[in-house]
């Protein structure tokens, strides 16, 4: 499978910002891995015009719902039409911010697969699940919610987001990033068979140059979800190349 290099933008970037994408271009064309930028919805139609056809572009999040009465929301449709190839799903920031649940990630996953998106699902844990002994338990269960059935392996991405290390600069030990995806690589391979082994897993969580060529030597990492380093092209781009 190719391997894969994810931003993840958050609730970042004005129209000054698009500028990274010309510098992340010149980078990413020297690499063989894929790129992708999800920025927010508001850079998405212009993000992808000026992206071109080396850097993919994603939603942060859709609607369950193809379309209707729901305010600020946005569907998966809308997403791809906007020129989005990808969307993120189940976002810790989501979980905690709106409530999401598995079964509200299950049901959007549903719809970005209906729009030919690829989903990026991601899983994680509290910092309080693993220091009660919780991990593996934890994100055994939220792949099983938040995936439907009958997925081929090739047709979404797992993003292993430990809550405890997003934007704080702590990361897990490498036994810990090994464990947990050896565990996820064996849940999907359980559940959809062979394919699974198709299924990129990203490691994401304070990511930066500094400690991304050890985390991508890391058996079953086949890349990253990265938030604040992805902001800048002159560190993304580095990450890129450690890939
Ligand atoms: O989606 C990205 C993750 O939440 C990681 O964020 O690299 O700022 O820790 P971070």
């Amino acid at each position: 499978m190719r391997k894969l290099a994810a931003g993840n933008w958050k609730m970042n970037g004005t129209s000054a910002e698009l500028s990274e994408l010309d510098a992340l271009a010149k980078v990413h064309a020297e690499s063989s891995v894929d790129v992708l930028i999800c920025p927010p919805a508001t850079l998405l139609s212009r993000a992808a015009d000026r992206a071109g056809n080396s850097i993919f572009v994603g939603g942060q999040d859709c609607h369950a719902a193809k379309s209707g009465a729901h305010t600020g929301d946005i569907s998966a449709d809308m997403l791809k039409d906007a020129g989005a190839t990808h969307v993120i799903l189940g976002h810790s920031e989501r979980r905690t911010d709106h409530g999401e649940t598995d079964a509200t990630v299950r049901v959007k996953t549903v719809a970005a697969l209906g729009a030919g998106l690829l989903p990026l699902v991601c899983v994680g844990e509290t910092e309080s699940e693993r220091d009660a002994g919780d991990t593996l338990d934890v994100i055994r269960s939220q792949l099983a919610g938040s995936l439907p059935d009958d997925l081929n392996g090739a047709d979404f991405v797992v993003a292993y987001e430990p809550v405890w290390a997003i934007g704080t600069g702590r990361v897990p030990t490498l036994y810990q990033i090994a464990e947990v995806h050896e565990l996820m690589r064996a849940e999907l391979t359980g559940r959809f068979g062979s394919s699974a082994n198709e299924t990129p897993l990203l490691y994401g969580g304070s990511v930066k140059p500094g400690n991304a060529a050890e985390i991508f030597a890391t058996s079953n990492v086949d890349g990253a979800l990265v938030g604040g380093a992805s902001l800048k092209a002159s560190d993304f781009g580095a990450i890129i190349q450690a890939l």
